[in-house]
């Protein structure tokens, strides 16, 4: 039966990891994966991860099924990182939970419950947005539909027109925001515009479906979570689903929370019933040892006080590299004004160049990039940082 498959080309966004692999150009830089690059170009555990670690080894004592939900402490943990401990919401009990294989998990296990709701309901993304949104959702059975969000001429929001899309959207469809960091063009949304955008989810009734990939990375903890709690508090149903393989650098531990405001707590209850049946129908329950860790860093202040540290020096050090790049690229002679990568927020912001133009920095300078020129800053360094705008340049 299996003759009749065709093969897929590579994964737009993992596919540029095997190449790099494979290229044994010394100067080569990987500006692909959304993956946090020390000035070494290395992935370090953090320091507060591999603590919280150690002592899960000295206590942990058994290995036993922990449910489908997860644990509750990581689960608690994680909703008052995201909501802020004292948010309306989780006062109410209008917020249930479960712990889910990374922020991969979290979006197709709400989206199934979604469609659990609403068979085939419509979601709203962002143009652009990121490429896997699209199978996690979709195979899941949603509707999707795209809101104008970026525009690639001017390298800014085009929220007017984004405005003017949803203004027709009502009950009865999602609308999936970024919470901060947007992956892949790394504009977000201002204050008053998540103000406008949580008047009109309030007055017309359709449902916010929040991805919050990379809280800390933009400008803090908090401000991060900024507009998603507004919103929370703004509409009486809400979904988020997080991730923390980025903010703990727990990529491969596929660590994630998939979250549900409800308008009450008997919605509340017989949601997450459903929710807890759909993560029993894909993969029963979500591995234990990672979210151990966050529970862990997130529960004992000094070890929470340890991992805000080094997610501020993440921070820091990828802002850094946005205001060093912008520079250089002058110094360099490239063409155009590239002063917009300063004022974007995250991992990525799109260099602007076409995928020609991707593919020569690839193929002459083995400077690696998805097609639609988004870099992940992480990987510039010092180090490359001359190399790269030179060749930026030359190809422009
Ligand atoms: C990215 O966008 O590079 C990351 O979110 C990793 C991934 O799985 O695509």
């Amino acid at each position: 039966m299996f003759e009749h498959l065709s093969s897929l080309p590579p994964d737009p966004i993992l596919g540029l990891l095997a190449s790099y692999r494979a290229d044994d150009n010394p100067n080569k830089i990987d500006l692909g994966v959304g993956v946090y690059k020390d000035e070494a170009g290395h992935t370090a555990v953090l320091q507060a991860v591999k603590e919280a670690e150690t002592r899960l080894l000295q206590s942990e004592e058994t290995k036993a099924y922990i449910g489908p939900a997860g644990t509750p402490g990581f689960n608690t943990a994680m909703q008052e990182l995201i909501l802020g401990a004292e948010h309306p919401a989780l006062l109410a009990g209008r917020v249930r939970s479960a712990q889910t294989p990374g922020g991969c998990g979290a979006l197709r296990v709400l989206a199934e419950f979604t469609n659990r709701a609403k068979a085939g309901a419509t979601i709203w993304v962002s143009d652009p947005t990121w490429a896997n949104h699209v199978p996690l959702l979709g195979n899941a059975g949603l509707q999707i539909k795209s809101y104008p969000y970026y525009d690639r001429a001017t390298s800014s929001l085009r929220f007017d027109a984004m405005v003017e899309t949803l203004k027709n959207v009502g009950e009865g469809d999602l609308v999936l925001f970024h919470a901060c960091c947007h992956n892949p063009c790394g504009a977000d949304l201002s204050r008053e515009q998540w103000q406008v955008l949580a008047e009109m989810a309030q007055k017309q009734g359709f449902t916010p479906f929040i991805d919050m990939a990379y809280q800390g990375f933009g400008d803090s903890l908090d401000d991060d979570a900024w507009g998603l709690r507004l919103m929370a508090e703004s509409v009486p149903e809400m979904l988020v689903a997080a991730s923390c393989s980025k903010n703990f650098g727990l990529y491969r531990e596929r660590v994630g929370l998939a979250m549900v405001i409800y308008n009450n707590g008997a919605d509340a209850d017989k949601g997450q019933s459903q929710m807890l049946n759909v993560v029993r129908g894909n993969y029963s329950m979500p591995p234990s040892h990672g979210a151990a860790i966050v529970e862990s860093i997130l529960t004992d202040a000094g070890l929470k006080a340890n991992w805000e540290a080094e997610l501020t020096e993440m921070r820091e050090r990828i802002n850094g590299l946005r205001s060093g790049v912008v520079e250089s690229l002058a110094a360099a002679g490239a063409a155009g004004d590239f002063s917009f990568i300063q004022r974007q927020k995250g991992m990525f912001s799109f260099l602007g160049i076409t995928p020609e133009q991707v593919q020569r920095l690839q193929k002459e300078y083995s400077i690696y990039m998805v097609d639609s020129s988004r870099i992940s800053i992480a990987g510039l360094s010092q180090t490359n940082m001359e190399y790269f705008c030179k060749a930026v340049a030359s190809i422009l």
